[in-house]
């Protein structure tokens, strides 16, 4: 709901788990007043800007706003939403109020995915407000640079968030040089007058360890993460949260921002003193800048800003479920994806028609729905020296092409799949042949090759046709139900070989531009392929990816201990179905380790599962027992794709955040039934302290059945589950519980 109240110049976007109170001071500055739990349906709430007056006189009074537009001059010191370069030379930007309008629905972002109506349960979502979109537009009365914000309140049964975004246009009659365009600013209030100070908390990590959690005091200054790399990155993730430090996942106030855009990003706290805390998040100004025109516009990415009142637990309900219902428009989106076989760890490159056959047979006997030929189909490929760019298949290895080989595998018994890298290009390819201008290069400066391979360059048009052309052919050549997209290399010479030098540093910017154009069009034309994306492993795992592929490779690292920490850090923000997680062979490729297979098909059930090992040197026996699991999976993927994930016990320390635990626990639930998987990453003497996890979201009064055990949930809550373990490293206990009616 968005009240308004024009006499108090005050706006109150009344969400139903949070207040964000806008206001317009004297000056015609917009302040964000509030951003906490809700305040009801009142507009009285000027008085709070009372608690911003300036008591030094040395303090400048702007650098205590809680400004909703800051930029540079008057004042300010913090992290910018707007800066702009005018005529003058200066970077001054001051933004004031011109005018405010509502209007009815979402109106989609131009060229960038964006969240949308939570349209896709039906039912289920019935009590949901219809959307609605505050848009406040400022202007800089010296250069004519008008900033255009919208605000809508987006809902998905009851959990709800903010989704923020703006539309820079330059009505002046010079250009401008936009050096800041953030996506979003806000302020948490009482950042320390409640006597508590704050922590950050993000998801950081590398190839192969990527989102582990970090959780850090903060203290007066900027804490700043970002990706400079034109990928969301495994080093970083696009997602900041500020919480009190006794919040746990049930309990305490959280106040976080995520980003729906896959490239270079930026996210900052800056505690100017004792007063506020400002969260920010946008582009990443350090590798963007924008030429703005006479006449032009400029669109920034959405945030969204997520508050929970309840802990860590509300605020990944809230992410999850809207980004489950609010974001993709994949077929896929509500389906229950086809359990895979990927020949990558299976094979390598050693891949060839009678092998994928073979594997395709065997998968179909053992329930396996799909089988995914990865890396080394096409061109010349035998390692990773070659071909990218040259998508026709290699003949001595596939004699019928891809058309036949999808063919024999239907008739095999499974779906075809098949892996793609469509924005790169090897330097031994026709491609680049044929093309050697149309990678990212900064003119004759040396082209850095990673992974031995270059990035074409997707701010160019005929570029951008080039890729929808070939996947076009390549989709309608052969019976194709999924396809792997990955991209294996971040970038380093972000530039292109056809921009004037005002607008290179554009370029990156312009490249996500062009791919979400490329994903658009493809995933459109396709609506029935299932899309998986991937980066050499998790590294843009992200919003903007997860509106156009519906899942993404979760990690290269397929160990399950390993796992546990990328699920688990991944899971505070995107929703569990949409990682990519497979069963592989032990010992693992990664780090050489042993698990057991209950333990790796639990934690590879806990996202969009499938295996990825050789099926042919398995025993009968072996393949057995792995069949049984792909039967359980089957049972639990409804509830896995559409229920509530809870996380019951960190693997991370919870003081120091980079020690492991002992003990990781996590459920999926919804109105009658659980399901909780508990991890024990090394074995302890048989007289150890026994580990207990306590249940959550069952009814008081409900009873609940193991299949052995009766429950009843208030008792099953209070006093907690008794976890038996196996006496072996990285043992697991599953528990299924379902409600029963005990007459
Ligand atoms: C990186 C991916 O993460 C792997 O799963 C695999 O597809 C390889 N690329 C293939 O080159």
């Amino acid at each position: 709901m968005i009240l308004i109240s024009p006499d108090q110049r005050l706006f109150h976007l009344l969400g139903k788990t949070f207040s964000y109170v806008l206001y317009i001071d004297d000056e015609g500055r917009l302040l964000d007043l509030y951003w906490k739990d809700p305040l009801g349906e009142t507009t009285d709430l000027a008085y709070l800007c009372s608690q911003y007056t300036c008591s030094s006189s040395f303090d400048q009074p702007a650098t205590r706003l809680p400004l909703e537009a800051p930029s540079v001059g008057g004042g300010y010191y913090g992290t910018p939403l707007v800066q702009a370069i005018g005529p003058d030379g200066t970077d001054m930007t001051q933004l004031t109020y011109d005018s405010y309008q509502v209007v009815e629905g979402k109106p989609a972002l131009e060229g960038l995915p964006s969240l949308h109506e939570s349209d896709r349960f039906g039912q289920r979502f019935k009590d949901d407000a219809p959307l609605q979109t505050l848009k406040i537009t400022l202007s800089d009365k010296t250069t004519g640079l008008k900033a255009l914000l919208s605000y809508t309140i987006v809902e998905a049964g009851g959990r709800d968030g903010l989704a923020k975004s703006m539309v820079l246009t330059n009505q002046g009659p010079a250009p401008l040089l936009l050096t800041h365009m953030d996506s979003a600013c806000a302020y948490i209030p009482d950042a320390a007058s409640s006597g508590e100070s704050l922590e950050v908390v993000h998801l950081k990590g590398a190839w192969a360890r990527e989102r582990n959690i970090v959780r850090t005091p903060l203290g007066q200054g900027t804490y700043r993460i970002d990706s400079k790399r034109g990928a969301s990155s495994h080093e970083e993730n696009p997602f900041l949260a500020l919480c009190r430090p006794s919040a746990t996942e049930v309990y305490g106030s959280v106040w976080s921002a995520g980003l729906i855009y896959s490239g270079s990003f930026e996210a900052a706290c800056y505690v100017p003193d004792a007063v506020t805390a400002q969260l920010s998040i946008g582009l990443n100004s350090d590798t963007t800048r924008w030429l703005l025109e006479p006449g032009q516009s400029f669109t920034t990415p959405e945030a969204l800003l997520v508050y929970s009142g309840r802990g860590f637990g509300q605020m990944s309900h809230t992410f999850h479920d809207l980004f489950r219902h609010c974001l993709g428009h994949s077929r896929w989106q509500h389906k229950e994806r086809p359990i895979l076989i990927n020949s990558w760890e299976a094979a390598y490159f050693t891949i060839n028609e009678e092998k994928c056959v073979q594997m395709a047979k065997t998968a179909a006997s053992m329930g396996i729905e799909l089988f995914v030929l990865d890396d080394g189909w096409f061109g010349a490929r035998n390692d990773d020296t070659s071909s990218l760019g040259d998508w026709y298949p290699n003949l001595q290895k596939f004699p019928h092409g891809i058309k036949g080989l999808a063919e024999r595998v239907n008739k095999a018994g499974t779906l075809f799949g098949l892996w793609v890298e469509p924005e790169m290009i090897s330097p031994n390819s026709d491609l680049c042949r044929a093309h050697p201008d149309w990678c990212l290069h900064a003119g004759d400066r040396k082209r850095t090759l990673g992974r031995n391979q270059l990035i074409l360059d997707l701010s160019r048009t005929e570029v951008q046709d080039y890729i929808i052309g070939f996947m076009t052919d390549l989709l309608s050549s052969a019976s194709i139900s999924y396809i792997k997209w990955d991209m294996n290399r971040n970038m380093t010479e972000p530039f292109s070989g056809t921009q004037v030098p005002q607008h290179q540093m554009e370029t990156q910017h312009r490249y996500m531009l062009g791919l979400y154009r490329v994903l658009d069009t493809i995933t459109s034309a396709f609506p029935d392929v299932l899309f998986e994306s991937c980066s050499g492993g998790g590294g843009r795992f992200d919003a903007g990816l997860l509106a156009y592929m519906p899942q993404a490779w979760a990690s290269d690292d397929t160990d399950a201990r390993e796992r546990l920490k990328i699920q688990y850090g991944t899971s505070l923000v995107y929703p569990c179905y949409s990682m990519g997680s497979h069963i592989s062979s032990v010992p693992n490729h990664q780090v050489n380790r042993v698990t057991p297979l209950k333990t790796r098909a639990a934690v590879a059930m806990s996202g969009s599962f499938g295996l990825e090992l050789n099926l042919l040197t398995m025993t009968e026996e072996e393949r057995k027992e792995m069949a049984a699991w792909i039967g359980k999976a089957k049972e639990y993927r409804r509830l896995i794709m559409e229920g509530d994930f809870d996380r019951l016990a960190s693997p991370f320390d919870d003081k120091t955040y980079t020690a492991s635990t002992n003990l990781c626990a996590w459920q999926f639930s919804n109105d009658s039934e659980l399901l909780l998987m508990a991890f024990r990453p090394q074995a302890e003497p048989s007289n150890a302290m026994p580990y207990r996890v306590y249940p959550r979201g069952l009814e008081d009064d409900a009873y609940y059945s193991d299949g052995t055990h009766t429950y009843l949930g208030r008792a099953l809550a209070g006093a907690g589950l008794v976890l038996t373990f196996d006496p072996t490293d990285t043992a697991c206990v599953i528990v299924y519980l379902k409600k029963i009616n005990k007459d």
